[in-house]
């Protein structure tokens, strides 16, 4: 098979080239993302290889077909970027269903943590020979009540470190876990009860702004609000406008509405041109990481493995397990 990898890091040769080897599949990878601009790139390939903020949309996928591509293999869980009934009939999309909900779950962790003892600014402070504590004021997590959007595996494996922490944990999931003894409410008592609120449910119609200022409105003063899911989950727009209220305390950012045009890149000798990017980054009570909470050892090497496997079942003709189908 000969694939066409898009938006490749480093990192990412790392992982998948030992196993291209192994499976004597040739790929190319290209630094670019993918759109509809650079989807003539993949001429000649059998397969694209794509992350989170490459833009598969009808376009991108016409080229595709029109090159020859047969599969594109997602080398992520979300697939919010692909636009499914323009693939319909004309090309498999493939997906890497959970990696390592672990990597992901203990990284919403590592963000409430740093939010509320505020470790982010005590690290510079310190640094700095500056040994002053005032404003670093946390919570004891402890007896607080933990509000969970969507416990499929990262939420769950959420779910049980905020018990580990003795938090109380209620729930909203359209389809509960049966197999649980997790407590589900309505998302309106969630937003009432919570002293945090952790998003990991995918991005759809349903879940776009789930995070409104409606939403906001209900919650407790000084709600933590933690996104390790996707950006669209929250309008920026109004989890600004309850910072600058101070009805939010603080938000751990994982992703944002519109990270495809910064994150992973280093814009450190440039002008952020998004103004609701720089506001969230100017806040000291927002944390905000690079969608890395996928990023762990584990995780890359499921990644590597399930993607070339995805791969191997297509050329194969083995059934996709990790297929993704368009429903109406
Ligand atoms: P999953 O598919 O196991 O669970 C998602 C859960 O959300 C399911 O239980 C589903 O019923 C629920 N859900 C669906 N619609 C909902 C709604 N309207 N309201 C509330 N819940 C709803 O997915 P998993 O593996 O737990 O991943 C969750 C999300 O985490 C992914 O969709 C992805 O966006 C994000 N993610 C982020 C990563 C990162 O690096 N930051 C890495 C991997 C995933």
């Amino acid at each position: 098979m000969k694939i066409a990898f898009y938006d490749t890091k480093p990192y990412d040769k790392i992982w998948f080239e030992p196993l291209a080897k192994e499976y004597d599949y040739k790929i190319k990878y290209f630094d670019y993302k993918l759109n509809s601009d650079t989807a003539v790139l993949s001429k000649g390939y059998d397969a694209v290889c794509v992350f989170v903020n490459d833009t598969v949309d009808k376009e991108t996928i016409d080229i595709l077909c029109e090159n020859g591509v047969k599969i594109i293999a997602l080398r992520c869980a979300g697939y919010n970027n692909v636009d499914l009934k323009a693939a319909k009939g004309r090309i498999k999309i493939v997906r890497v269903p959970a990696y390592s909900p672990a990597a992901v779950a203990e990284h919403a962790a590592a963000l409430l943590l740093t939010v509320n003892r505020k470790t982010h600014r005590a690290y510079i402070r310190t640094k700095d020979s500056n040994f002053n504590i005032n404003g670093l004021l946390g919570v004891d997590l402890k007896g607080k009540t933990a509000g969970i959007i969507g416990t499929g595996q990262i939420g769950r494996m959420f779910v049980d470190i905020c018990r580990g922490f003795h938090m109380d944990v209620v729930a909203y999931d359209p389809y509960p876990a049966k197999d649980s003894d997790i407590e589900y409410v309505s998302l309106d008592r969630l937003f009432e009860k919570s002293d945090i609120i952790s998003l990991h449910c995918p991005l759809t119609k349903e879940t776009h702004h789930i995070i409104n200022s409606d939403s906001i409105e209900k919650m407790r003063d000084n709600v933590i609000i933690i996104n390790t899911s996707r950006g669209r989950l929250i309008d920026s727009a109004a989890l600004i406008d309850g910072l600058k209220s101070k009805k939010i305390g603080g938000a751990g950012l994982d992703v944002y509405e519109e990270e495809s045009e910064y994150f992973f890149e280093d814009f450190s000798n440039e002008i952020i041109k998004d103004d609701e990017l720089a506001r969230l980054l100017s806040f000291p009570n927002v944390v905000m990481t690079s969608h890395q909470g996928f990023f762990t050892r584990e995780a890359m090497q499921a990644i590597a493995m399930v993607t070339i496997e995805n791969l191997w079942s297509f050329d194969n003709g083995k059934s996709l397990e990790n297929e993704v189908c368009y429903k109406q």
